[in-house]
């Protein structure tokens, strides 16, 4: 049997468990071209939240009454499919749910390496990762000497954007909450300063770490912060426009009112999804195990067991309390 977890209602704020239906259903067949997958990990992107929300985003809204949509490792129990036999690893759409029916041509096989847990396939070495390289590399142009600013620096993809950075020979400046992120910003990522936006006088922090202006702005959270920032772009500055968390429970939180500096400065602010890079993924994947494998690209991860436990973890996303990427062990490997 499998446990299927629907939204039905649409959460205001924090997400709770009353949002969902909770049902226990029978497996479904594989038919040609398809596999049974059973899901391991579910990895809580901050940008699950704003899935959830009425309006379109990069993707439709989730449809109410539908599976919960989410993004997971998963293992092929039943194969209609020679590619994808029983057993193999992959990154799948599973969804909220124990089991999921899947298309073999959605899915992407992993083979793991023996030293990298299963999960981070889907975070360092894959979304999180892959939103950190592409959006620096393409989006910011990085060149080296110049100052890159980024927001929820301590995070899932803020921290990988931060140690890249300092790989590419850029002066590194993260914005977080609390002083243990940032002093773990600074010791742990290789940040050459870091702000703390909610003790400490963020402009004065800013004039003070960037005497030169910002050259790259890589922002995740939107808001005043986002504001204070944009208003120190040099001419010609790249802003690689990430996300807006601060923004995803509702209310009116995603600032942006100095975007008229870019008007001034001349400057690129480029929106852009990481699924637009899917076909640097290999590439993109075989950098980043080397840095793994090396020790020199720091990553954090953190598991909560069982579906029940999901809401609560995006919670915690949402109240700054994640340390690194944040996944749901929904079924044992
Ligand atoms: N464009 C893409 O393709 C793509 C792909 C993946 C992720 N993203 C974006 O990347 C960003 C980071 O996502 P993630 O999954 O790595 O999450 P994360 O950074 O690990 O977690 C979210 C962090 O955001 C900060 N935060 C939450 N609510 C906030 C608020 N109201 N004001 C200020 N800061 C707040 C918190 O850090 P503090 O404690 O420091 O406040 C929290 O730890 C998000 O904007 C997400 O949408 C975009």
């Amino acid at each position: 049997m499998n446990t299927v977890w629907r939204l039905t209602s649409r959460p205001h704020g924090p997400v709770r468990r009353e949002d969902f239906s909770v049902s226990v259903e029978p497996l479904p067949t594989p038919g040609p071209g398809q596999v049974l997958l059973r899901n391991l990990y579910l990895i809580v992107p901050a940008s699950m939240r704003l899935w959830m929300n009425a309006e379109d985003t990069y993707l439709p809204a989730q449809r109410l009454g539908a599976v919960m949509r989410g993004i997971t490792v998963s293992v092929v129990e039943q194969s209609e499919d020679p590619a994808f036999p029983v057993g193999a690893y992959v990154n799948a759409m599973g969804g909220w749910q124990e089991y999921a029916l899947a298309k073999t041509a959605h899915l992407q096989r992993i083979t793991p390496h023996p030293d990298i847990g299963l999960a981070s396939y889907r975070g360092v070495l894959g979304l999180q990762g892959m939103t950190a390289y592409c959006g620096l590399t393409d989006v910011c142009r990085p060149e080296p000497g110049q100052t890159l600013v980024v927001t929820a620096a301590a995070g899932s993809v803020g921290s990988l954007v931060c140690q890249i950075g300092k790989k590419l020979g850029l002066r590194v400046i993260g914005v977080a909450g609390g002083p243990a992120k940032c002093d773990w910003l600074v010791r742990a990522c290789g940040a050459d300063g870091a702000i703390d936006y909610k003790n400490d006088d963020v402009a004065a922090r800013l004039d003070e770490l960037c005497p030169d202006g910002v050259d790259m702005q890589f922002e995740n959270v939107g808001g005043p912060v986002m504001d204070l920032i944009m208003a120190r772009i040099n001419r010609g500055a790249r802003i690689a426009l990430c996300g807006m968390v601060s923004g995803y429970q509702g209310g009116d939180n995603a600032g942006g009112h100095a975007l008229m500096n870019l008007v001034n400065q001349r400057a690129t602010l480029r929106g852009f999804i990481v699924s637009d890079y899917l076909h640097r993924a290999q590439e993109v994947c075989d950098r980043l195990t080397e840095w793994v494998l090396d020790g020199s690209l720091v990553y954090t991860e953190e598991f909560s067991d069982g579906l029940d436990s999901t809401p609560e973890a995006m919670n915690r996303l949402a109240r700054g309390e994640n340390r690194g990427t944040q996944f749901v062990r929904v079924s044992p490997v």
